[in-house]
Protein backbone atom coordinates (compact mmCIF):
# COMPACT_ATOMS: atom_id res chain seq x y z
CA UNK A 1 0.00 0.00 0.00
CA UNK A 2 1.32 3.46 -0.91
CA UNK A 3 2.27 5.30 2.62
CA UNK A 4 1.10 8.75 3.04
CA UNK A 5 3.59 11.47 3.14
CA UNK A 6 0.77 14.41 4.04
CA UNK A 7 -2.58 15.07 5.37
CA UNK A 8 -4.93 16.29 2.76
CA UNK A 9 -5.23 19.79 4.12
CA UNK A 10 -1.46 19.89 4.63
CA UNK A 11 0.09 21.04 1.22
CA UNK A 12 0.65 24.45 0.00
CA UNK A 13 3.09 26.60 -2.11
CA UNK A 14 5.91 25.55 -0.14
CA UNK A 15 5.79 21.72 -1.26
CA UNK A 16 5.71 22.72 -5.40
CA UNK A 17 7.54 20.41 -6.99
CA UNK A 18 7.68 17.39 -4.09
CA UNK A 19 6.59 13.83 -5.08
CA UNK A 20 3.72 13.55 -1.89
CA UNK A 21 1.18 10.86 -1.20
CA UNK A 22 -2.25 11.19 0.36
CA UNK A 23 -4.76 8.74 1.21
CA UNK A 24 -8.66 9.33 1.72
CA UNK A 25 -12.22 9.55 -0.21
CA UNK A 26 -13.30 10.77 -3.16
CA UNK A 27 -14.92 13.38 -2.36
CA UNK A 28 -15.50 14.67 -6.11
CA UNK A 29 -14.84 13.17 -8.97
CA UNK A 30 -15.22 16.00 -12.36
CA UNK A 31 -14.12 14.96 -15.60
CA UNK A 32 -15.13 18.18 -17.98
CA UNK A 33 -13.59 17.03 -21.41
CA UNK A 34 -10.59 19.29 -21.55
CA UNK A 35 -7.80 16.38 -21.21
CA UNK A 36 -7.96 16.96 -17.12
CA UNK A 37 -9.86 14.72 -14.75
CA UNK A 38 -9.78 16.30 -10.89
CA UNK A 39 -10.39 14.24 -8.05
CA UNK A 40 -10.88 15.85 -4.72
CA UNK A 41 -9.43 13.48 -1.74
CA UNK A 42 -10.86 13.93 1.49
CA UNK A 43 -9.59 13.08 5.00
CA UNK A 44 -10.06 14.26 8.78
CA UNK A 45 -7.81 17.34 8.22
CA UNK A 46 -9.31 18.02 4.62
CA UNK A 47 -9.19 18.22 1.09
CA UNK A 48 -6.89 18.29 -1.87
CA UNK A 49 -7.44 18.43 -5.14
CA UNK A 50 -5.44 15.98 -7.54
CA UNK A 51 -5.35 15.94 -11.66
CA UNK A 52 -5.64 13.35 -14.01
CA UNK A 53 -3.34 15.00 -17.44
CA UNK A 54 -4.92 12.58 -20.22
CA UNK A 55 -2.02 13.97 -22.34
CA UNK A 56 0.78 12.73 -19.94
CA UNK A 57 -0.53 9.72 -17.82
CA UNK A 58 -0.26 6.20 -18.81
CA UNK A 59 -3.24 4.38 -20.14
CA UNK A 60 -2.96 2.26 -16.99
CA UNK A 61 -3.52 5.57 -15.06
CA UNK A 62 -6.76 6.91 -16.76
CA UNK A 63 -8.26 4.12 -16.78
CA UNK A 64 -7.80 3.66 -12.96
CA UNK A 65 -8.87 7.21 -12.69
CA UNK A 66 -11.92 6.65 -14.81
CA UNK A 67 -13.36 4.00 -12.50
CA UNK A 68 -13.45 5.97 -9.66
CA UNK A 69 -16.72 7.40 -7.79
CA UNK A 70 -17.71 9.35 -4.64
CA UNK A 71 -16.69 7.70 -1.32
CA UNK A 72 -13.86 4.88 -3.18
CA UNK A 73 -11.08 4.65 -0.68
CA UNK A 74 -7.55 5.74 -2.60
CA UNK A 75 -3.98 6.30 -1.77
CA UNK A 76 -2.53 8.57 -4.86
CA UNK A 77 1.13 9.55 -5.21
CA UNK A 78 2.31 12.98 -7.51
CA UNK A 79 3.19 15.73 -7.78
CA UNK A 80 2.58 19.58 -6.25
CA UNK A 81 2.19 22.46 -8.57
CA UNK A 82 0.86 25.60 -8.21
CA UNK A 83 -3.18 24.80 -8.76
CA UNK A 84 -3.37 25.93 -13.05
CA UNK A 85 -6.91 27.03 -12.29
CA UNK A 86 -6.16 29.55 -10.43
CA UNK A 87 -6.45 29.52 -6.46
CA UNK A 88 -9.18 28.62 -4.44
CA UNK A 89 -9.47 30.23 -1.43
CA UNK A 90 -12.29 28.26 0.14
CA UNK A 91 -9.51 25.63 1.01
CA UNK A 92 -6.30 25.51 2.98
CA UNK A 93 -4.82 24.02 -0.43
CA UNK A 94 -6.11 26.10 -2.39
CA UNK A 95 -2.62 27.35 -3.66
CA UNK A 96 -2.06 23.57 -4.85
CA UNK A 97 -2.85 20.57 -6.77
CA UNK A 98 -1.30 16.82 -6.97
CA UNK A 99 -0.68 15.79 -10.45
CA UNK A 100 -0.71 12.02 -9.69
CA UNK A 101 1.06 9.57 -10.97
CA UNK A 102 0.48 6.22 -8.83
CA UNK A 103 -3.45 5.39 -7.79
CA UNK A 104 -4.38 3.18 -5.57
CA UNK A 105 -8.02 1.75 -5.19
CA UNK A 106 -7.80 0.47 -1.09
CA UNK A 107 -11.53 0.16 -1.37
CA UNK A 108 -14.29 0.37 -3.65
CA UNK A 109 -17.59 2.04 -2.45
CA UNK A 110 -21.35 1.14 -3.58
CA UNK A 111 -23.07 4.69 -3.96
CA UNK A 112 -23.55 5.91 -0.74
CA UNK A 113 -27.06 6.72 0.71
CA UNK A 114 -26.09 10.30 1.24
CA UNK A 115 -22.77 12.02 0.03
CA UNK A 116 -20.85 13.48 3.13
CA UNK A 117 -19.93 16.46 1.10
CA UNK A 118 -22.86 18.12 1.46
CA UNK A 119 -23.91 21.30 3.07
CA UNK A 120 -26.07 20.30 5.90
CA UNK A 121 -29.00 22.30 3.91
CA UNK A 122 -28.87 19.10 2.10
CA UNK A 123 -28.47 16.56 4.69
CA UNK A 124 -31.03 13.87 4.63
CA UNK A 125 -33.16 12.74 7.22
CA UNK A 126 -31.37 12.56 10.74
CA UNK A 127 -32.80 8.81 10.71
CA UNK A 128 -30.83 8.06 7.18
CA UNK A 129 -27.92 9.99 9.20
CA UNK A 130 -28.22 7.87 11.74
CA UNK A 131 -28.44 4.55 10.58
CA UNK A 132 -25.38 5.46 8.37
CA UNK A 133 -23.24 7.14 11.66
CA UNK A 134 -20.17 6.16 9.31
CA UNK A 135 -21.04 8.19 6.20
CA UNK A 136 -22.21 11.01 8.30
CA UNK A 137 -19.38 11.31 10.71
CA UNK A 138 -17.07 11.64 7.40
CA UNK A 139 -19.14 15.47 7.00
CA UNK A 140 -16.22 17.49 7.83
CA UNK A 141 -18.45 19.53 10.20
CA UNK A 142 -19.15 16.44 12.40
CA UNK A 143 -15.09 15.50 12.33
CA UNK A 144 -14.38 18.93 13.65
CA UNK A 145 -17.31 18.48 16.60
CA UNK A 146 -15.24 15.18 17.33
CA UNK A 147 -12.20 16.87 17.32
CA UNK A 148 -13.15 19.70 19.50
CA UNK A 149 -14.58 17.14 22.12
CA UNK A 150 -11.61 15.59 21.74
CA UNK A 151 -9.83 18.72 22.78
CA UNK A 152 -12.18 19.30 25.52
CA UNK A 153 -11.12 16.15 27.09
CA UNK A 154 -7.76 16.78 26.66
CA UNK A 155 -7.60 20.25 28.31
CA UNK A 156 -10.30 19.19 31.55
CA UNK A 157 -7.33 15.92 31.76
CA UNK A 158 -4.33 18.39 31.73
CA UNK A 159 -5.99 21.00 33.95
CA UNK A 160 -6.77 18.68 36.81
CA UNK A 161 -3.85 16.78 36.10
CA UNK A 162 -2.02 19.94 37.46
CA UNK A 163 -4.14 20.83 39.99
CA UNK A 164 -3.15 17.21 41.69
CA UNK A 165 -6.85 15.27 40.90
CA UNK A 166 -6.07 11.53 40.23
CA UNK A 167 -8.29 9.94 37.23
CA UNK A 168 -9.56 6.45 39.07
CA UNK A 169 -12.44 4.67 37.54
CA UNK A 170 -15.37 3.69 38.97
CA UNK A 171 -17.74 0.89 38.40
CA UNK A 172 -20.02 0.33 35.70
CA UNK A 173 -22.26 -2.69 37.12
CA UNK A 174 -23.20 -1.16 40.06
CA UNK A 175 -26.04 -1.09 43.12
CA UNK A 176 -28.92 1.12 42.28
CA UNK A 177 -28.84 4.53 43.96
CA UNK A 178 -31.59 7.09 43.92
CA UNK A 179 -30.50 9.99 41.82
CA UNK A 180 -33.86 11.04 40.50
CA UNK A 181 -34.42 9.21 37.24
CA UNK A 182 -35.65 5.59 36.11
CA UNK A 183 -32.10 2.95 36.63
CA UNK A 184 -30.83 0.52 33.48
CA UNK A 185 -30.51 -2.92 35.38
CA UNK A 186 -29.03 -5.77 34.54
CA UNK A 187 -29.58 -9.26 35.60
CA UNK A 188 -27.11 -10.74 37.72
CA UNK A 189 -26.40 -14.77 36.21
CA UNK A 190 -24.20 -15.90 39.47
CA UNK A 191 -26.74 -15.03 41.86
CA UNK A 192 -30.58 -15.64 40.75
CA UNK A 193 -33.03 -13.12 40.79
CA UNK A 194 -30.43 -10.09 42.35
CA UNK A 195 -29.69 -7.06 39.21
CA UNK A 196 -26.99 -4.80 38.95
CA UNK A 197 -27.87 -1.21 38.05
CA UNK A 198 -26.23 1.23 35.55
CA UNK A 199 -24.46 4.19 37.30
CA UNK A 200 -26.56 7.15 36.91
CA UNK A 201 -23.43 8.89 37.97
CA UNK A 202 -20.64 7.94 39.94
CA UNK A 203 -21.55 10.09 42.80
CA UNK A 204 -21.16 7.65 45.60
CA UNK A 205 -18.23 5.63 44.69
CA UNK A 206 -16.54 9.86 44.11
CA UNK A 207 -17.87 10.26 48.03
CA UNK A 208 -16.33 6.89 49.14
CA UNK A 209 -12.89 7.56 47.30
CA UNK A 210 -12.54 10.59 49.28
CA UNK A 211 -13.52 8.46 52.38
CA UNK A 212 -10.16 6.38 50.97
CA UNK A 213 -8.40 9.19 51.07
CA UNK A 214 -7.86 10.03 47.33
CA UNK A 215 -8.04 13.53 48.26
CA UNK A 216 -9.07 14.55 44.37
CA UNK A 217 -10.66 12.90 42.00
CA UNK A 218 -11.31 13.40 38.65
CA UNK A 219 -13.42 10.92 35.77
CA UNK A 220 -14.88 11.31 32.47
CA UNK A 221 -17.43 9.03 32.88
CA UNK A 222 -20.61 7.66 31.15
CA UNK A 223 -23.68 8.17 32.99
CA UNK A 224 -26.97 6.16 32.05
CA UNK A 225 -30.77 7.68 32.73
CA UNK A 226 -33.64 5.23 31.15
CA UNK A 227 -35.13 8.86 30.96
CA UNK A 228 -36.88 10.18 27.01
CA UNK A 229 -33.98 11.56 25.65
CA UNK A 230 -34.63 15.65 24.78
CA UNK A 231 -32.74 18.12 22.83
CA UNK A 232 -30.05 18.08 25.13
CA UNK A 233 -30.63 14.99 27.25
CA UNK A 234 -29.29 11.49 26.23
CA UNK A 235 -29.84 8.28 28.05
CA UNK A 236 -25.98 7.52 27.99
CA UNK A 237 -24.20 10.80 28.09
CA UNK A 238 -20.78 11.74 29.80
CA UNK A 239 -19.87 13.48 32.60
CA UNK A 240 -16.59 15.55 33.46
CA UNK A 241 -16.98 14.42 37.55
CA UNK A 242 -14.84 15.53 40.21
CA UNK A 243 -14.59 15.79 43.27
CA UNK A 244 -12.09 17.41 46.48
CA UNK A 245 -11.49 16.51 50.21
CA UNK A 246 -11.24 19.43 53.10
CA UNK A 247 -12.40 21.74 50.69
CA UNK A 248 -15.99 24.20 51.24
CA UNK A 249 -18.23 25.74 48.63
CA UNK A 250 -16.14 28.12 47.54
CA UNK A 251 -13.13 26.17 46.89
CA UNK A 252 -15.08 23.74 44.49
CA UNK A 253 -16.35 26.83 42.32
CA UNK A 254 -12.87 28.68 42.09
CA UNK A 255 -11.31 25.03 41.08
CA UNK A 256 -14.22 24.73 38.55
CA UNK A 257 -14.10 27.91 37.14
CA UNK A 258 -10.68 27.15 36.37
CA UNK A 259 -11.67 24.39 33.74
CA UNK A 260 -14.25 26.27 32.42
CA UNK A 261 -12.23 29.16 31.82
CA UNK A 262 -9.23 27.40 30.63
CA UNK A 263 -11.78 25.16 28.48
CA UNK A 264 -13.57 28.34 26.77
CA UNK A 265 -9.96 29.64 26.55
CA UNK A 266 -8.20 27.22 24.65
CA UNK A 267 -10.89 25.58 22.50
CA UNK A 268 -12.42 28.63 21.70
CA UNK A 269 -10.52 31.71 22.64
CA UNK A 270 -13.54 32.96 24.73
CA UNK A 271 -12.54 34.97 27.65
CA UNK A 272 -14.60 33.87 30.74
CA UNK A 273 -14.98 36.42 33.37
CA UNK A 274 -15.57 36.04 37.29
CA UNK A 275 -18.89 34.46 37.24
CA UNK A 276 -21.74 36.18 39.11
CA UNK A 277 -23.33 34.12 41.54
CA UNK A 278 -27.15 34.22 41.65
CA UNK A 279 -29.32 33.10 44.70
CA UNK A 280 -31.76 30.38 43.33
CA UNK A 281 -34.63 32.53 44.65
CA UNK A 282 -33.51 35.52 42.81
CA UNK A 283 -33.52 33.31 39.49
CA UNK A 284 -36.93 31.76 40.21
CA UNK A 285 -37.98 35.80 40.55
CA UNK A 286 -36.36 37.03 38.16
CA UNK A 287 -36.56 34.36 35.35
CA UNK A 288 -38.78 31.88 36.54
CA UNK A 289 -35.95 29.23 35.66
CA UNK A 290 -33.16 28.03 37.78
CA UNK A 291 -31.06 28.16 34.81
CA UNK A 292 -31.35 31.97 33.59
CA UNK A 293 -29.94 33.24 30.28
CA UNK A 294 -29.47 36.48 30.49
CA UNK A 295 -28.23 37.12 27.33
CA UNK A 296 -31.58 38.83 26.88
CA UNK A 297 -34.51 40.98 28.66
CA UNK A 298 -37.90 40.17 29.40
CA UNK A 299 -37.75 39.54 33.25
CA UNK A 300 -40.67 38.43 35.49
CA UNK A 301 -42.31 41.47 37.26
CA UNK A 302 -44.00 40.64 40.52
CA UNK A 303 -47.38 42.23 40.56
CA UNK A 304 -48.97 40.13 43.41
CA UNK A 305 -48.93 42.84 45.65
CA UNK A 306 -49.84 45.54 43.07
CA UNK A 307 -52.82 43.43 42.69
CA UNK A 308 -53.45 42.08 45.81
CA UNK A 309 -57.08 43.98 46.03
CA UNK A 310 -57.83 43.24 42.78
CA UNK A 311 -61.13 42.62 41.51
CA UNK A 312 -60.32 40.43 38.13
CA UNK A 313 -61.18 37.39 39.24
CA UNK A 314 -57.64 35.31 37.42
CA UNK A 315 -55.81 37.22 39.89
CA UNK A 316 -58.18 36.84 42.91
CA UNK A 317 -57.99 33.10 42.11
CA UNK A 318 -54.36 32.96 42.16
CA UNK A 319 -53.48 34.72 45.12
CA UNK A 320 -56.23 32.63 46.90
CA UNK A 321 -54.07 29.53 46.50
CA UNK A 322 -50.73 28.35 48.30
CA UNK A 323 -47.95 30.58 47.44
CA UNK A 324 -50.29 32.14 44.67
CA UNK A 325 -48.70 34.95 42.97
CA UNK A 326 -48.96 37.32 39.76
CA UNK A 327 -46.24 38.17 37.52
CA UNK A 328 -45.83 39.91 34.52
CA UNK A 329 -43.64 40.19 31.55
CA UNK A 330 -43.23 43.39 29.29
CA UNK A 331 -41.98 43.10 25.64
CA UNK A 332 -40.53 45.97 24.84
CA UNK A 333 -42.87 47.22 21.22
CA UNK A 334 -44.50 44.34 21.86
CA UNK A 335 -47.80 45.68 20.58
CA UNK A 336 -46.11 45.84 16.83
CA UNK A 337 -43.90 42.53 17.19
CA UNK A 338 -46.80 40.03 18.94
CA UNK A 339 -49.74 39.76 16.42
CA UNK A 340 -52.80 38.29 17.81
CA UNK A 341 -51.81 34.56 16.78
CA UNK A 342 -48.84 34.25 18.46
CA UNK A 343 -50.47 35.70 22.17
CA UNK A 344 -53.23 33.61 21.44
CA UNK A 345 -50.46 30.89 20.85
CA UNK A 346 -48.96 31.45 24.30
CA UNK A 347 -52.23 30.71 25.84
CA UNK A 348 -52.07 27.48 24.57
CA UNK A 349 -48.33 27.30 25.07
CA UNK A 350 -48.61 27.63 28.84
CA UNK A 351 -51.72 25.10 29.33
CA UNK A 352 -48.34 22.33 29.00
CA UNK A 353 -47.08 23.84 32.51
CA UNK A 354 -50.59 23.71 34.14
CA UNK A 355 -51.42 27.49 33.64
CA UNK A 356 -54.93 28.52 32.63
CA UNK A 357 -53.81 31.29 29.94
CA UNK A 358 -51.91 34.12 29.10
CA UNK A 359 -53.90 37.22 29.73
CA UNK A 360 -52.24 40.24 27.62
CA UNK A 361 -52.39 44.01 27.45
CA UNK A 362 -51.15 46.60 25.06
CA UNK A 363 -49.78 49.95 26.02
CA UNK A 364 -51.32 52.35 23.37
CA UNK A 365 -49.57 56.30 22.74
CA UNK A 366 -51.57 57.35 25.92
CA UNK A 367 -49.39 55.05 27.72
CA UNK A 368 -52.73 53.16 28.64
CA UNK A 369 -53.73 50.03 28.72
CA UNK A 370 -55.93 48.39 25.53
CA UNK A 371 -57.65 45.35 24.59
CA UNK A 372 -57.06 42.04 26.49
CA UNK A 373 -57.52 42.23 29.74
CA UNK A 374 -57.08 46.36 29.78
CA UNK A 375 -60.76 46.70 31.44
CA UNK A 376 -59.81 44.59 34.54
CA UNK A 377 -57.04 46.53 35.30
CA UNK A 378 -57.82 49.90 35.34
CA UNK A 379 -57.58 50.78 39.05
CA UNK A 380 -54.30 48.48 39.55
CA UNK A 381 -52.93 50.38 36.11
CA UNK A 382 -50.38 52.83 37.28
CA UNK A 383 -48.84 50.35 39.73
CA UNK A 384 -48.47 48.09 37.05
CA UNK A 385 -47.01 50.46 34.43
CA UNK A 386 -44.40 51.84 36.97
CA UNK A 387 -43.30 48.03 38.08
CA UNK A 388 -43.00 47.17 34.57
CA UNK A 389 -41.66 50.33 33.44
CA UNK A 390 -44.07 50.04 30.68
CA UNK A 391 -43.49 52.42 27.50
CA UNK A 392 -46.40 53.11 24.72
CA UNK A 393 -46.29 50.28 21.90
CA UNK A 394 -45.18 47.62 24.70
CA UNK A 395 -47.26 44.27 25.09
CA UNK A 396 -47.91 43.27 29.04
CA UNK A 397 -48.52 39.49 29.57
CA UNK A 398 -49.49 38.42 32.65
CA UNK A 399 -49.20 35.07 34.46
CA UNK A 400 -51.02 34.28 37.74
CA UNK A 401 -51.22 31.38 39.33
CA UNK A 402 -50.20 28.73 42.65
CA UNK A 403 -46.09 29.85 42.63
CA UNK A 404 -44.60 26.90 41.37
CA UNK A 405 -47.10 26.79 38.03
CA UNK A 406 -46.60 30.30 37.70
CA UNK A 407 -42.73 30.38 37.85
CA UNK A 408 -42.87 27.58 35.09
CA UNK A 409 -45.24 28.60 32.59
CA UNK A 410 -43.32 32.71 32.37
CA UNK A 411 -40.06 31.28 32.92
CA UNK A 412 -40.71 28.87 29.82
CA UNK A 413 -42.67 31.62 27.72
CA UNK A 414 -39.84 34.37 28.68
CA UNK A 415 -37.89 31.66 26.31
CA UNK A 416 -40.15 31.28 24.08
CA UNK A 417 -40.76 35.12 23.21
CA UNK A 418 -37.06 35.41 23.11
CA UNK A 419 -36.47 32.76 20.93
CA UNK A 420 -39.72 33.81 18.14
CA UNK A 421 -38.98 37.68 18.16
CA UNK A 422 -34.80 36.86 17.69
CA UNK A 423 -33.90 38.55 20.84
CA UNK A 424 -30.89 36.23 21.98
CA UNK A 425 -27.61 37.56 21.15
CA UNK A 426 -25.87 34.73 20.02
CA UNK A 427 -22.80 36.71 20.10
CA UNK A 428 -22.68 37.04 23.87
CA UNK A 429 -21.96 34.54 26.35
CA UNK A 430 -23.34 34.14 29.67
CA UNK A 431 -22.47 32.23 32.55
CA UNK A 432 -23.08 31.98 35.97
CA UNK A 433 -23.20 30.04 39.29
CA UNK A 434 -26.83 29.45 40.88
CA UNK A 435 -26.63 29.36 44.26
CA UNK A 436 -28.39 28.67 47.66
CA UNK A 437 -30.83 25.89 46.20
CA UNK A 438 -33.35 25.19 48.86
CA UNK A 439 -32.34 20.81 50.17
CA UNK A 440 -35.82 19.81 49.69
CA UNK A 441 -38.56 20.33 47.34
CA UNK A 442 -42.64 19.73 48.71
CA UNK A 443 -44.39 17.57 46.52
CA UNK A 444 -48.00 19.11 47.65
CA UNK A 445 -49.87 16.64 45.87
CA UNK A 446 -47.63 13.39 46.96
CA UNK A 447 -47.54 14.83 50.49
CA UNK A 448 -43.55 14.37 50.48
CA UNK A 449 -39.85 15.88 50.04
CA UNK A 450 -37.64 15.24 47.31
CA UNK A 451 -33.87 15.93 47.28
CA UNK A 452 -33.38 19.54 45.23
CA UNK A 453 -29.83 17.99 44.06
CA UNK A 454 -29.52 14.98 45.23
CA UNK A 455 -29.84 13.46 49.27
CA UNK A 456 -25.90 13.42 49.68
CA UNK A 457 -25.57 17.37 49.51
CA UNK A 458 -24.78 19.16 52.85
CA UNK A 459 -27.36 21.71 53.78
CA UNK A 460 -25.19 25.20 54.04
CA UNK A 461 -22.85 25.42 57.25
CA UNK A 462 -25.08 27.77 59.27
CA UNK A 463 -28.06 25.42 58.62
CA UNK A 464 -27.21 21.99 60.15
CA UNK A 465 -27.95 22.73 63.72
CA UNK A 466 -31.83 23.88 62.14
CA UNK A 467 -31.65 21.22 60.17
CA UNK A 468 -31.52 18.23 62.62
CA UNK A 469 -34.05 19.77 64.63
CA UNK A 470 -36.24 20.88 62.04
CA UNK A 471 -39.76 18.47 62.74
CA UNK A 472 -40.14 16.28 59.09
CA UNK A 473 -43.61 17.57 59.18
CA UNK A 474 -43.46 21.19 59.33
CA UNK A 475 -43.11 21.34 55.39
CA UNK A 476 -41.89 25.42 55.98
CA UNK A 477 -39.20 25.57 57.64
CA UNK A 478 -37.88 22.20 55.89
CA UNK A 479 -38.06 23.93 52.47
CA UNK A 480 -36.78 27.13 53.78
CA UNK A 481 -33.35 25.21 54.88
CA UNK A 482 -30.64 26.25 52.14
CA UNK A 483 -27.98 23.75 50.67
CA UNK A 484 -24.63 23.92 50.16
CA UNK A 485 -25.14 23.32 46.06
CA UNK A 486 -24.28 25.07 43.27
CA UNK A 487 -25.31 24.99 39.45
CA UNK A 488 -23.40 26.47 36.81
CA UNK A 489 -25.00 27.72 33.91
CA UNK A 490 -24.38 28.44 30.34
CA UNK A 491 -26.31 30.35 28.15
CA UNK A 492 -28.98 29.27 29.89
CA UNK A 493 -28.29 25.42 30.22
CA UNK A 494 -27.12 23.65 33.31
CA UNK A 495 -23.94 22.76 31.99
CA UNK A 496 -22.88 21.04 35.79
CA UNK A 497 -23.85 20.81 39.03
CA UNK A 498 -22.76 19.86 42.44
CA UNK A 499 -22.53 20.40 46.28
CA UNK A 500 -20.64 20.30 49.44
CA UNK A 501 -21.45 16.26 50.77
CA UNK A 502 -22.64 15.26 54.21
CA UNK A 503 -19.91 13.63 56.26
CA UNK A 504 -21.73 12.78 59.17
CA UNK A 505 -24.19 10.04 59.79
CA UNK A 506 -26.71 11.57 61.50
CA UNK A 507 -27.19 14.65 58.97
CA UNK A 508 -27.29 11.75 56.51
CA UNK A 509 -29.90 9.96 58.59
CA UNK A 510 -31.48 13.00 59.00
CA UNK A 511 -32.01 13.47 55.13
CA UNK A 512 -33.26 9.77 54.18
CA UNK A 513 -35.94 10.06 57.04
CA UNK A 514 -37.38 13.61 55.37
CA UNK A 515 -37.40 11.58 52.08
CA UNK A 516 -39.62 9.26 53.53
CA UNK A 517 -37.44 6.15 54.27
CA UNK A 518 -37.90 3.76 57.26
CA UNK A 519 -34.69 3.17 59.53
CA UNK A 520 -34.18 -0.17 57.47
CA UNK A 521 -35.01 0.80 54.38
CA UNK A 522 -32.06 3.51 54.08
CA UNK A 523 -29.81 0.44 56.50
CA UNK A 524 -30.71 -2.11 53.37
CA UNK A 525 -29.81 0.65 50.41
CA UNK A 526 -27.15 2.51 51.79
CA UNK A 527 -25.23 0.79 54.44
CA UNK A 528 -21.93 1.06 52.71
CA UNK A 529 -22.21 4.60 52.78
CA UNK A 530 -23.66 4.95 56.60
CA UNK A 531 -20.98 2.82 57.95
CA UNK A 532 -18.68 4.80 55.94
CA UNK A 533 -19.44 8.17 57.37
CA UNK A 534 -19.00 6.77 60.54
CA UNK A 535 -15.10 5.45 59.77
CA UNK A 536 -12.99 9.08 59.44
CA UNK A 537 -15.19 10.80 56.87
CA UNK A 538 -13.29 14.04 55.83
CA UNK A 539 -15.52 17.33 54.46
CA UNK A 540 -15.61 16.87 50.95
CA UNK A 541 -17.52 18.27 47.49
CA UNK A 542 -17.72 18.63 44.32
CA UNK A 543 -19.80 18.72 40.46
CA UNK A 544 -20.34 16.99 37.35
CA UNK A 545 -20.21 18.63 34.23
CA UNK A 546 -22.07 17.65 31.34
CA UNK A 547 -19.70 17.23 28.71
CA UNK A 548 -21.83 16.67 25.86
CA UNK A 549 -23.73 20.04 27.08
CA UNK A 550 -20.14 21.48 27.35
CA UNK A 551 -19.27 20.38 23.83
CA UNK A 552 -22.57 21.69 22.46
CA UNK A 553 -21.72 25.03 23.26
CA UNK A 554 -18.52 24.89 22.09
CA UNK A 555 -19.66 23.50 19.07
CA UNK A 556 -22.76 25.63 18.58
CA UNK A 557 -25.04 22.94 18.07
CA UNK A 558 -28.61 22.68 19.89
CA UNK A 559 -28.45 18.55 19.37
CA UNK A 560 -26.96 16.53 21.62
CA UNK A 561 -26.80 13.86 18.98
CA UNK A 562 -24.25 16.05 16.86
CA UNK A 563 -21.72 15.60 19.79
CA UNK A 564 -21.91 12.01 20.59
CA UNK A 565 -20.27 10.00 18.04
CA UNK A 566 -22.88 7.09 18.28
CA UNK A 567 -25.62 8.35 19.69
CA UNK A 568 -29.45 6.93 20.56
CA UNK A 569 -32.68 8.57 19.01
CA UNK A 570 -35.85 9.65 20.98
CA UNK A 571 -36.73 6.10 22.07
CA UNK A 572 -33.13 5.44 22.80
CA UNK A 573 -32.49 3.59 19.66
CA UNK A 574 -29.09 2.99 17.88
CA UNK A 575 -30.32 3.24 14.62
CA UNK A 576 -27.19 1.72 13.34
CA UNK A 577 -26.44 -1.59 14.87
CA UNK A 578 -30.35 -2.06 16.22
CA UNK A 579 -30.07 -1.65 19.49
CA UNK A 580 -31.96 -2.67 21.62
CA UNK A 581 -33.20 -6.38 20.13
CA UNK A 582 -34.26 -9.46 21.06
CA UNK A 583 -31.81 -11.57 22.92
CA UNK A 584 -32.55 -15.46 22.78
CA UNK A 585 -34.02 -17.32 25.29
CA UNK A 586 -31.72 -19.26 26.58
CA UNK A 587 -29.50 -15.93 27.42
CA UNK A 588 -33.24 -14.94 29.17
CA UNK A 589 -32.60 -18.70 31.13
CA UNK A 590 -29.17 -18.46 32.08
CA UNK A 591 -30.02 -15.19 33.89
CA UNK A 592 -33.11 -16.22 35.58
CA UNK A 593 -35.16 -13.24 33.51
CA UNK A 594 -37.27 -16.14 31.77
CA UNK A 595 -38.26 -19.45 34.05
CA UNK A 596 -36.07 -23.07 33.54
CA UNK A 597 -37.94 -25.28 32.06
CA UNK A 598 -36.78 -28.67 34.50
CA UNK A 599 -36.41 -31.60 31.96
CA UNK A 600 -37.39 -35.01 33.48
P1 LIG B 1 -26.55 16.12 37.77
O1 LIG B 1 -27.62 15.10 37.73
O2 LIG B 1 -26.93 17.54 37.97
O3 LIG B 1 -25.52 15.83 38.96
O4 LIG B 1 -25.68 15.99 36.46
C1 LIG B 1 -24.55 16.80 36.24
C2 LIG B 1 -24.57 17.37 34.83
O5 LIG B 1 -24.69 16.34 33.87
C3 LIG B 1 -25.43 16.80 32.75
N1 LIG B 1 -26.56 15.89 32.53
C4 LIG B 1 -26.90 15.38 31.33
N2 LIG B 1 -26.40 15.56 30.11
C5 LIG B 1 -26.96 14.89 29.08
N3 LIG B 1 -28.00 14.05 29.21
C6 LIG B 1 -28.55 13.82 30.42
N4 LIG B 1 -29.58 12.95 30.55
C7 LIG B 1 -28.01 14.51 31.56
N5 LIG B 1 -28.30 14.54 32.89
C8 LIG B 1 -27.42 15.37 33.45
C9 LIG B 1 -25.87 18.20 33.07
C10 LIG B 1 -25.75 18.27 34.56
O6 LIG B 1 -25.49 19.58 35.00
N6 LIG B 1 -23.69 13.29 40.80
C11 LIG B 1 -24.17 14.64 40.53
C12 LIG B 1 -23.06 15.64 40.44
C13 LIG B 1 -22.48 16.06 41.76
O7 LIG B 1 -23.25 16.33 42.71
O8 LIG B 1 -21.24 16.16 41.81
C14 LIG B 1 -24.94 14.63 39.23
O9 LIG B 1 -24.95 13.69 38.48
O10 LIG B 1 -25.01 19.12 32.44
Amino acid sequence: MLKRTHNCNQLTTEHVGQTVALAGWVNAYRDHGTGLIFVDIRDREGLTQLVFDTEDASQELLEQADKLRNEFVIAAEGTVRVREGGPNPKLATGEIEVVVQRLEVLSASETPPFLPNDEKGDLPREEVRLKHRYIDLRRPAMQQILKTRHRVTKVVRDYFDEQGFLEIETPILCKSTPEGARDFIVPSRNQAGNWYALPQSPQLFKQLLMVSGCDKYLQICRCFRDEDPRADRQAEFTQIDCEMSFVEREDVMQTMEGVVRRVFKEVMGVEVPTLDRMPYHEAMDRYGIDRPDRRYGLELVDLSEACANSEFKVFQGALAKRQGMIKAIRVPGGADKLTRKMTDGYTEFVKQFGAGGVPVVKVNAEGKPETGIARFIEAEWPAIAELTGAEPGDTILFGADSRTTCLKAMGELRIKIAKDLDLIDESKWDFLWVVDFPMFEYDEEGGRFYAMHHPFTAPEPSQIDAFLNADPKDVDTIEGIVSAGYDIVCNGSEIGGGSIRIHNQQVQSKVFELLGMSKEEAKDKFSFLLDALQLGAPPHGGIAFGLDRLVMHLTGTDNIRDVIAFPKTQIGADLMTEAPSQVSEDQLKELHVLEVEIEE
